[in-house]
């Protein structure tokens, strides 16, 4: 797929995930197969561009080609201030988020809730297009609500104010999270316009993700939460959509790696207080599934310094590692002064006073 001047490696795209999607994830995506990451969004109140909080998220030191940031907001002259800040900033791709279905968001009529007003939605169009000479893309649900979905009416606002590529979620906006995507609207959207299509919306899987493809004739799709602790959905995806056949899961060993790596890189990006607290979640994710998770999910988000974090995080990705080795059971527990120790191989924990979590 073609954006602008950037030719992406495959069709598949990280979804943008306001506190989940900052760098150290984009980068380990793309790495991971991702052939493009949308940062989260940047507000178009320049009275918080100077803040630690929009400075981080306009960050892209070292971050692969093509850097794609997403600005959000309802006032055109705003949305194209924002552009302008982004571009300078680094951002390569200006993506605006008409697809946010966030109270705080709607009620300063903003991200889906755009999708109402057409005529504005033209209005911010062309004033960001206007205002940038890098490609600009738009991200938006299927419309406002069942009874309007004016996915295709604009679609065509999108092409003719010089989108470059449109990315659907299969909901719409009222639906907010529930019920199940649908791919008919997608399908109506590229059929009726020439630019790019990106199709998201409950992508969980390789199949899914060809069903998807071949449904809406899309030419990327867009993948959200199934990346959450699984950035290597992207690879899985992207060798099935090459071969027709799926690769084999990661192994313990390698998905330990994985998130170590991307636990080094969140204290590197954030340091050491906001660090440990955001890697919270994204442990939390990696470890969903996982024997003992629960109760090492219960650990983890108790410790405050980047080393018992680390330590807490190690010690059970190596009992589970040397589990999956060797077929047998473990049991994990947790000390009262919250130090993880665990003992492999059904041996008993070493401490009395620790709670014990079985085998
Ligand atoms: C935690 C979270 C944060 C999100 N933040 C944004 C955002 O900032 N901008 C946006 O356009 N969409 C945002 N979305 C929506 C996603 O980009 C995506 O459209 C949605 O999750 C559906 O895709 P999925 O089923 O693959 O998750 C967010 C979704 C989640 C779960």
């Amino acid at each position: 797929m073609q954006i602008g001047p950037y030719k992406l490696s495959n069709q598949l795209v990280l979804a943008p995930m306001a506190g989940v999607t900052d760098r150290p994830f984009r980068q380990l995506c793309k790495r991971l197969g991702a052939g493009m990451a949308v940062s989260e969004m940047v507000s178009s109140n320049s009275l918080l561009w100077g803040s630690e909080k929009t400075k981080r998220r306009a960050n892209h030191d070292g971050e692969t080609d093509p850097r794609s940031v997403q600005i959000m907001g309802a006032e055109p002259k705003l949305m194209a201030e924002a552009a302008r800040y982004n571009a300078d900033n680094g951002a390569q791709i200006i993506d605006i988020n008409m697809g946010c279905p966030a109270k705080k968001v709607c009620n300063v009529a903003a991200g889906s809730a755009l999708l109402q007003d057409e005529g504005l939605v033209g209005k911010i169009l062309d004033a960001v297009v206007g205002a940038v000479d890098i490609p600009v893309t738009l991200k938006i649900r299927t419309g406002w609500d069942t009874e309007h979905r004016n996915g295709v009416r604009i679609g065509h606002i999108a092409e003719s104010a010089g989108i470059q590529a449109l990315a659907v979620h299969g909901r719409t906006r009222a639906c907010a999270y529930r019920g199940n995507a649908e791919y008919d609207t997608i399908a109506a959207i590229k059929a009726a316009i020439g630019i790019p299509v990106i199709a998201n919306g409950d992508i969980t899987t390789p199949e899914r993700a060809k069903m998807v493809l071949d449904y809406t004739q899309a030419d990327a799709v867009m993948i959200g939460r199934a990346a959450q602790g699984r950035p290597w959905i992207f690879r899985e995806i992207d060798h099935y959509l090459q071969t027709g056949e799926k690769l084999p899961e990661p192994t313990l060993a390698e998905v330990r790696g994985i998130l170590l790596e991307h636990l080094d890189n969140l204290y590197a990006f954030y340091g050491e207080y906001a660090g440990v607290r955001i890697a919270r979640k994204h442990i939390s994710w990696y470890s969903k599934g996982q024997r003992h998770g629960a109760a090492f999910r219960q650990a983890v988000n108790k410790v405050e310094t980047i080393e018992e974090q680390l330590q807490i995080t190690k010690d059970f990705f190596d009992k589970l590692v040397l589990r999956q080795g060797n077929k047998l059971g473990f049991s994990w527990s947790v000390s009262v002064q919250g130090k993880a120790l665990l003992a492999a191989n059904g041996r008993r924990p070493l401490q009395e006073e620790q709670r014990s979590h079985g085998r």
